[in-house]
């Protein structure tokens, strides 16, 4: 079917089934263009937790969909795609984070978003990375820190939060994970005016490199207000097309082009007009754990942005 088609279908079902479709900056360029709202996760988990829609067409990972779900128990959330998982979310469970309770029973928890219900569950506050700076240094009382299950977030956001004792879970993103120095210095031979921006994801020597480190949203935020004309962007490459239509009269090139999320781009418009028919496939969470989650979710929302 003709793409032109294709969008006049989900518009008229998407109408019909009062759904909204949450868009996430990494989700293929069609996609991202039937977005009611595109955004980073701290972005896209506020905006599940404000809509008055009846359902949610979540266009991201399963992580985010499930988030929306725990935070919006009455609304139907359903994913076009249900194996759009993140490898990061899956390096570490529940016991693993119990485990780590046991070993340091006075350090408070905290787990990026890119994560399970049941790791959720577990933690005492959640983050995203637009906020893990702001997050951790609300913890008051705490003076340790176990922060799953990304070791590179973790490890950039003990950098700016000196006053405590990190322990890092081992997890990771491989596409982020693959974003080397190597690549950073090579784009900026090639483009010597331009400003490097990479995502908290990346390893501390990456992140070193850069001139701005930021959420997906963050980025948005700094190419805008940012005099400088030109941005190498270190993160994924769907941000690319993200960047090009927010920053008029900027430039934008990839850090490294063989960054690319495949869970990301399983979604397409065929999947999210099915989704739209079908209502599926929808996103549940056992209600013990999302009871539990939610608190976690809830204090994240209440400290708000760091960038
Ligand atoms: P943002 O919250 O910065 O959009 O990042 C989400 C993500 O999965 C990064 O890999
Ligand atoms: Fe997970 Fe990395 Fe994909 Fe983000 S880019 S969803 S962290 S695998």
């Amino acid at each position: 079917m003709a793409a032109d088609s294709l969008v006049q279908k989900i518009n008229k079902l998407k109408q019909e089934r009062d759904a909204v479709i949450l868009v996430h900056n990494y989700q293929p360029d069609e996609v991202q263009d039937i977005a009611d709202f595109r955004g980073d996760s701290l972005g896209l988990s506020l905006e599940a937790s404000r809509t008055k829609a009846q359902a949610i067409v979540f266009c991201g990972v399963h992580f985010m969909a499930e988030t929306a779900a725990i935070i919006s128990p009455d609304k139907k959330v359903i994913m076009p795609d249900a194996n759009a998982g993140c490898p990061m979310a899956d390096m570490i469970d529940a016991a693993g984070v119990r485990k780590l309770k046991k070993k340091y029973p006075k350090a408070k928890v905290v787990c990026y978003v890119n994560s399970s219900a049941e790791v959720k569950a577990e933690s005492d506050i959640c983050c995203t990375s637009a906020n893990s700076i702001k997050v951790c240094a609300s913890l008051k009382d705490a003076k340790e820190i176990i922060f799953v299950p990304d070791k590179f977030l973790g490890h950039y956001t003990s950098t700016k939060v000196p006053d405590k004792k990190f322990i890092l879970a081992q997890g990771y993103c491989p596409t982020h994970a693959r974003i080397l120095p190597e690549h950073v210095l090579a784009a900026k031979k090639q483009h010597p005016q331009a400003k490097v921006m990479v995502h908290p994801e990346c390893r501390p020597e990456t992140i070193a490199l850069a001139d701005e480190v930021a959420s997906t949203g963050g980025m948005l935020k700094y190419a805008r207000e940012t005099s400088a004309k030109e941005f190498i962007v270190g993160t994924e490459v769907g941000m690319v097309y993200r960047l090009q239509q927010d920053s008029f009269g900027k430039k934008f090139y990839p850090l490294d082009d063989g960054a690319v999320c495949p869970n990301m781009k399983l979604t397409t418009l065929e999947k999210v007009l099915w989704s739209l028919e079908e209502l599926k496939t929808e996103v549940r969470v056992a209600p013990e754990t999302a009871a539990k989650a939610k608190l976690a979710i809830e204090r994240m929302l209440a400290v708000g942005r760091n960038d």
